[in-house]
């Protein structure tokens, strides 16, 4: 009876025993079916089942925050990518267009043109193009100019392209015409490719010095301080001309027509509202016991050479850039366009086409 009642009690613990076992095994196999669930919710999961490895996984963590690696799944497998996002200027938000920008297989030009939205204009890549990018006044709007223009004058170097494209002269002279932008105050434009209108007057012409000569208020003000700076030296100046409205242009340029004929007036005159001379901002001037001839030879002139720019004012037509303002050298036609611009232009050695271009209009 004893015995019975033992062999029962064994029978009871051993299956007491199993269905812990099953259960613990239960417990087990849930934990183990919950663990393996998480994971496949997981980015990582998702992405080795795109196809990368748990070695790339690794490459693009290392390379991309959280949000990354998760829209990285809205994108197929392409070791591409892999190779991509280890480049110095990679953007993700670029991504797509790196991927679609097939035009040269070395990636790292990708990321660079792309970055420079090259890839948004119709242009077939070239080397031409990189070379015209690293240039330092370079303008992307003007790129498919720089490339005609490159394309029909091939002796000329990628600097000269872009210097004679930012001026507008691959355009001939008085084409193209835009209107002046007079939002620019001191830095507006008046050249062959851009005019004021025939009743532009500046808002406050004063007299330059005492004269007759008229100039915006400014102008005048840099002018005494610059004429008074160089009285201290001795060096006097004498003005031959400043303001000129658009009818007094007009019968200028039309004298220089009929004395001279077209090729000289065009080169010693602008066309009325084309003139710098009817922004106020303009003053031609010679030392006192000179004039226009033999000014260049003079003290005064050298001085104006290393000084003009202190007080806002360049040397507009020089010697060396005849063919890009389209005048013959002017030593003494002085232009106001602020301190800071005036030695902007000194230190860089531009012309005021080139200024404009760069820095005004594509406002670099
Ligand atoms: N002589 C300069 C170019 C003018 O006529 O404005
Ligand atoms: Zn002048």
């Amino acid at each position: 009876m004893r015995k019975k009642k033992r062999k029962l009690k064994v029978k009871k613990i051993i299956a007491a025993l199993l269905i812990i076992t099953i259960l613990i095994l239960l417990c087990l196999f849930a934990y183990n079916k919950y663990e393996q669930d998480k994971y496949r919710q997981t980015t990582e999961y998702k992405l080795i089942e795109k196809g990368y490895s748990e070695d790339d996984y690794k490459t693009l963590k290392n390379n991309l925050s959280e949000e990354e690696l998760n829209k990285l799944l809205n994108f197929e497998y392409d070791t591409k990518i892999l190779n991509l996002i280890r480049i110095k200027d990679f953007k993700f938000d670029n991504l797509e267009r790196y991927l679609n920008y097939n035009e040269t297989d070395d990636l790292e030009e990708v990321v660079y043109l792309v970055n420079m939205d090259i890839d948004k204009l119709d242009i077939p890549y070239s080397n031409k193009i990189m070379s015209l990018t690293k240039e330092q006044f370079f303008i992307k709007d003007n790129l498919e100019r720089y490339i005609n223009y490159s394309n029909n004058n091939s002796e000329i170097s990628t600097t000269e392209v872009i210097k004679d494209v930012n001026s507008n002269i691959d355009y001939e002279y008085y084409t193209n015409i835009k209107d002046t932008d007079l939002s620019k105050d001191n830095l507006i434009i008046t050249n062959k490719y851009y005019k004021l209108s025939s009743t532009y007057v500046p808002e406050d012409l004063v007299s330059l010095n005492g004269t007759s000569y008229l100039a915006t208020r400014e102008t005048a003000e840099h002018f005494k301080e610059m004429t008074d700076e160089a009285k201290k030296l001795g060096y006097t100046f004498k003005i031959n001309s400043a303001y000129r409205s658009y009818a007094t242009q007009e019968s200028l340029y039309n004298r220089y027509l009929s004395q001279h004929g077209f090729a000289w007036a065009e080169k010693y005159s602008a066309r009325p509202g084309h003139s710098e001379h009817q922004t106020g901002l303009a003053i031609d001037m010679v030392s006192a016991s000179t004039n226009f001839d033999t000014f260049e030879n003079t003290k005064e002139f050298e001085w104006m050479q290393d000084n003009a720019h202190k007080y806002g004012f360049i040397l507009r037509y020089d010697n060396e850039n005849q063919y890009i303002t389209g005048y013959s050298y002017e030593p003494w036609h002085y232009r106001y366009v602020g301190v800071e611009a005036a030695t902007k232009i000194h230190e860089l050695g531009i012309t005021f086409e080139e200024y404009y271009a760069y820095y005004v209009e594509n406002g670099q």
